[in-house]
């Protein structure tokens, strides 16, 4: 059977759910205009300007997910190697700019950033949101990566936290923590007449009082939520990866169920997973490729509308339909990447379906590419089906390879089935 190059850049997945949107672009290039007003929270994870090349390390083939061994390092993104400052903080600007025009008057920023540029990013927040929508400077505190000697080690970001205006939404019971027993321990303890025992401090005439069985809440330093280790099975392999917990905090108290919630510069699209899992809407951008790919992956089984150019390249592809009793078969046999293209691979000794790292099988229905079924590798399914069931419904039959260099390629069958 022969396949041709589909046109249609709009990939559609219907799942349970609120319905989420990811899409690769420049943030500030594209036409948001639809979403203004609309957010309830905008969270950004910026590049923090360290003038490093950050690269994607995917892993390849079942056996590659399987031990780890076999992988490819792809270039994810460029966080301003040979640009100064300035154009670092004029990119920060826009960006703060552009999260405010999103938020609802009830919404809320919250800006990941580190020491190298904390100071600068506070004083555009006041600027931008006005210094009274200022809320928290959150300190996100860690223990993984390396330590120095030459100073005290670097051991938190700084999320700082903006309202749109007064009429601010946050509720802080969605997010108990742990109990603070380190904070709680020096307070004199009691029971009451109902047996309960509870700590106590009188300061300033006033009495405190702290149940031990009632929730504690997060206060603005944040220790209790660990970076990824090095075995982390959320790990996509996508750099400066944030832990899912993380998002879970920001989003279940800044947001209410079906809220929209926007990331825009998601990368392996942690923000989202976050939304989708916690019953919220979520719009989804980044610029590159690799972080694409990486979101598109978390997000298979989720109901999401994803945006994204297609690769040129003189890519082939065999595959077989063969239509059942209310379902089309559909069988991926062979994906080809040109010849400078496999070069690329060859330390990881990957050719043929070992190429694909994910593919959807579904219908061509009214512009649009519908998602039926699935394969995507992970670690939890290193290895790929080659063969998706899909409902034998109108439109034109259709699968979307995206391959472990990103190239992402829509086909349909040269003749219809
Ligand atoms: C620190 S990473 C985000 C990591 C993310 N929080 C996660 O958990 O995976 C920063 C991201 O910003 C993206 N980015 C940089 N400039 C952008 C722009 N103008 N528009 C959209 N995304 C951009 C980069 O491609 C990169 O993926």
């Amino acid at each position: 059977m022969m396949w041709q190059r589909a046109d249609c850049d709009t990939e559609r997945v219907d799942a349970p759910g609120p319905r989420g949107r990811l899409i690769m672009g420049d943030a500030l290039s594209l036409d948001l205009n639809e979403y203004y007003e609309k957010v309830q929270c905008v969270y950004i994870d910026p590049p923090f300007f360290t003038g490093d090349r950050f690269t994607y390390r995917l892993r390849i083939g079942e056996s590659g997910w399987l031990t780890g061994k076999r992988f490819i390092e792809l270039p994810a993104f460029d966080d301003y190697p040979q640009s100064g400052r300035e154009s670092y903080l004029g990119f920060l600007r826009e960006m703060i700019h552009l999260a405010r025009k999103l938020l609802t008057p009830s919404g809320s920023f919250f800006l990941h950033v580190d020491w190298r540029t904390s100071a600068h990013a506070r004083l555009l927040c006041d600027s931008i949101f006005g210094e009274e929508q200022f809320r928290n400077e959150i300190v996100w505190s860690y223990q993984t990566g390396g330590r120095s000697v030459r100073h005290f080690s670097r051991k938190h970001d700084i999320i700082l936290f903006y309202a749109k205006s007064k009429d601010h939404f946050f509720d802080i019971t969605k997010v108990p923590s742990s109990k603070k027993t380190e904070r709680t321990n020096h307070l004199k303890r009691h029971v009451d007449e109902k047996g309960r025992s509870y700590r106590s401090i009188t300061t300033g005439g006033k009495t405190y009082i702290y149940y031990d069985d009632e929730p504690s809440y997060p206060d603005d330093v944040w220790s209790d939520l660990s970076h990824m280790q090095q075995k982390d099975p959320q790990r996509t392999g996508y750099p400066t990866q944030k832990p899912v917990a993380l998002m879970d905090r920001i989003l279940l108290c800044s947001t209410r169920p079906g809220d929209l919630v926007a990331d825009l510069c998601c990368g392996s699209g942690t923000t989202l997973v976050s939304a989708a899992a916690n019953g919220r809407r979520f719009l989804g951008v980044d610029i590159g490729r690799s972080a694409f790919s990486a979101s598109r992956k978390r997000l298979s089984g989720a109901a999401v509308t994803c945006l994204a150019p297609q690769t040129g390249l003189p890519l082939m592809l065999d595959a077989a339909v063969e239509p059942g009793i209310g379902y089309y078969d559909v069988q991926l046999n062979a994906y080809t990447l040109p010849g400078d293209m496999m070069k690329r691979l060859d330390a990881a000794c990957a050719a043929g379906l070992e190429t694909v790292d994910q593919w959807y099988a579904g219908l061509i229905n009214g512009g649009e590419f519908v998602v039926y079924a699935s394969s995507v590798r992970q670690r939890h399914t290193p290895r790929l089906e080659t063969r998706l069931q899909i409902p034998l419904l109108r439109g034109t039959v259709a699968i979307m390879v995206i391959d472990v260099l990103g190239n992402r390629s829509l086909w349909a069958p040269a003749r219809s089935v």
